[in-house]
């Protein structure tokens, strides 16, 4: 019945926010139907759960990829409870792959829009020199949502397999061995991370930091799919806040290993 199945769902958060050591485990409720389905269902999920934090004056962040997009897609505008709308959505880091991804930047205009709230864009590219990130820092524009990054009150971001990541973003081969042969697992914001959730690589661009991620209280990482198993593992042991929204193949999958 209906019951058994949700209760069934509910132990399964339970234990598994608790193998992974992390605040709360939210599991796609549709069962196991197709990836597209299940996206589409933890998007929502993930969505709902956003719309139980927000308050005003607070600063959203959140990053590129097709589960974001999903999540923005399954919030709906008449959640939006608060009244002087005093709030702002920011990419958490700027310039992060290329045009055939989601970006940030688009999906904070569309959250913004759908709250009523202000936004911010970061335009910049991808490996960048030292030099010019230094610059870039001191843009007055860009000065201004860095500060913004730095005092977030709630991240919404994805995460990939390191190997998909570092393809989609078509780099050279001999960096995508470098990064795969020092043992990446996953990617989330920028930064590519072993099993262990050590930084193995980092995209020289600008954003929020590794040590600013791990001090945040409210994170949600949205991820589903077996594939990304390994990944979402690695990155549960960044941050003990996390909030992982994930479907039920996958949140089985991960019982099963760990
Ligand atoms: O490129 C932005 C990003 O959030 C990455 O940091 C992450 O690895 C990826 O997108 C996840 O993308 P998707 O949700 O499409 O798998």
């Amino acid at each position: 019945s209906v019951f058994y199945k949700i209760n069934g769902i509910n132990v399964l958060e339970k234990e598994l926010a608790e193998k992974l050591a992390i605040k709360k485990v939210i599991v796609g409720s549709v069962g196991i139907q197709d990836e597209q389905v299940s996206l589409n269902e933890i998007g929502y999920e993930a969505a709902k759960y956003l719309s139980t934090l927000i308050e005003e004056k607070m600063i959203i962040g959140l990053t590129g990829g097709s589960s974001i997009e999903k999540v923005i897609n399954g919030y709906k505008s008449d959640w939006v409870h608060f009244e002087n709308q005093d709030i702002m959505v920011v990419p958490a880091r700027g310039g992060l792959g290329n045009k055939n991804e989601y970006q940030a930047n688009t999906l904070a205009e569309r959250l913004a829009n759908k709250l009523g709230a202000k936004y911010q864009m970061l335009y910049t590219q991808d490996n960048l020199s030292q030099a010019s990130i230094e610059e870039l820092k001191n843009e007055p524009n860009i000065k201004r949502i860095l500060e913004n990054i730095t005092k977030l009150d709630v991240l919404l971001f994805g995460i990939g397999q390191a190997s998909v990541m570092a393809n989609r973003r078509v780099l050279e081969q001999e960096e995508i061995d470098n990064i795969l042969g020092k043992g990446a697992v996953a990617e989330s914001f920028g930064y590519y991370f072993n099993k262990d959730g050590e930084i193995v690589h980092e995209i020289s661009t600008i954003g929020i930091d590794l040590d600013i991620f791990k001090k945040l209280k409210h994170v949600i990482a949205v991820a589903g799919g077996v594939e990304k198993t390994e990944a979402i593992i690695a990155i549960s042991k960044l941050n003990p806040n996390l909030v992982l929204v994930t479907d039920e193949l996958t949140a089985k999958k991960i019982q099963e290993v760990l």
